[in-house]
């Protein structure tokens, strides 16, 4: 991978005169992103090649202390928002012990999950229980075959944990379908009336090149303005603003209580309002989903930082992030794959 590094030697370590986290395009970071492993019981196939075997090593995981402290690091700098994200949050041994450890923090106001829910069956209590309040759970296809085309799982297990999540009082829950075309274009309908059944927010995806198997998707990569034309002939969509919306632009299907996203990373870019860094399981932090640019923090963490020089070099990080990526640009950069930084 073509890391950029950085020394570790406090020499360079800077104050910051401002309040919060500014980048050098002048945004303000408030949302972290944190991928709690690289791993993944399912293998869709615009995210993880099946046979992929070159996952990251447990002595390399940061564990949840570090995750932990690193977060309140960010939330102490003017972080408000934390997502957990994978490969599968849920894969990670006793995950609703680290959900617990993250809502002790004061300053955060919104902690979510994203989860594939293929494990939310027997999880959804225990994770409402320990402060997950909102999630997003990927879902492309309602027919079992393509879904076990699509990602090598059993639909049933996923329907499943979506009833347990309702049940357990978590909400929104949004489901984030990947349309590609070819493969599952035929069912964005079918999905919003899953949706409006289910009292579930949905959001369509465009395809992201991102390692092989997102190249791979992007063969079928399929405006998401097509499909909110298709969308609109038969729904009347009405512009409407939602919490935690981010890059998603909604609309309310008229008449009912559902709204419908579009993020669309390729046909209409939003990085000029990003807000968000992504930190991996193995402690590096990626300034930008579509770019290289990144700075290790687990050695430091190992070696004994204070938390005050954590802190610094989270605004060194910062400064790094990128104006924008380059999926359209220059969309064989990245060889990483989504798992392994966390969508
Ligand atoms: C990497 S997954 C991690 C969390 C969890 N396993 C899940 O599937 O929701 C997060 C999101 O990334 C999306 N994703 C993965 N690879 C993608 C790609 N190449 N293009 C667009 N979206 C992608 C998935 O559909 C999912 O909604
Ligand atoms: S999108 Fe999520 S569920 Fe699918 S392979 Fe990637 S990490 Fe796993």
């Amino acid at each position: 991978m073509n890391t950029i590094s950085y020394s570790t030697q406090a020499s360079y370590l800077f104050m910051s005169t401002s309040p919060g986290l500014i980048d050098p395009s002048g945004r303000q970071i408030k949302y972290l992103r944190v991928s709690v492993t690289d791993r993944c019981d399912l293998r869709c196939s615009y995210c993880l090649p099946k046979d992929f075997k070159d996952f990251q090593e447990p002595d390399d995981w940061l564990n949840f202390e570090e995750m932990t402290r690193i977060i309140a690091a960010f939330a102490r700098l003017g972080a408000t928002q934390v997502r957990l994200t994978g490969g599968e949050p849920l894969v990670r041994n006793n995950f609703p012990e680290l959900v617990n450890q993250i809502t002790a923090i004061p300053e955060l106001t919104d902690l979510s999950l994203s989860t594939n829910a293929t494990r939310l069956n027997k999880q959804a209590v225990a994770l409402k229980k320990a402060g997950i309040e909102r999630i997003n759970v990927s879902l492309d296809t309602l027919d079992p075959d393509k879904f076990k085309e699509i990602t090598q799982g059993k639909l049933q297990k996923v329907l499943d944990g979506l009833q347990a999540a309702k049940a357990a009082g978590i909400t929104p829950i949004k489901i984030n379908m990947v349309v590609m075309k070819g493969v599952n274009d035929t069912e964005v309908e079918d999905m919003v009336n899953y949706c409006i059944e289910n009292d579930f927010t949905l959001r369509f995806i465009e395809t992201m090149p991102m390692g092989d198997t997102g190249r791979d998707a992007s063969n079928k990569y399929l405006s998401l303005q097509t499909v909110k034309q298709q969308l609109a002939e038969k729904f009347d969509l009405i512009p409407t603003q939602m919490r935690g919306a981010g890059p998603a632009r909604y609309y309310n299907i008229a008449n009912t209580k559902i709204n419908i996203g579009f993020i669309t990373p390729i046909s209409q870019h939003f990085c000029e309002t990003c807000n968000r860094v992504r930190l991996t399981v193995d402690g590096t932090l990626y300034l930008c989903l579509g770019q290289e640019h990144s700075y290790p923090l687990r050695e430091l963490l190992r070696n004994g930082i204070s938390d005050t020089e954590l802190e610094q070099h989270i605004i060194k990080a910062i400064a790094l992030k990128p104006e924008n990526h380059e999926f359209s640009e220059n969309p064989t950069k990245l060889v990483r794959f989504m798992s392994q930084t966390g969508g």
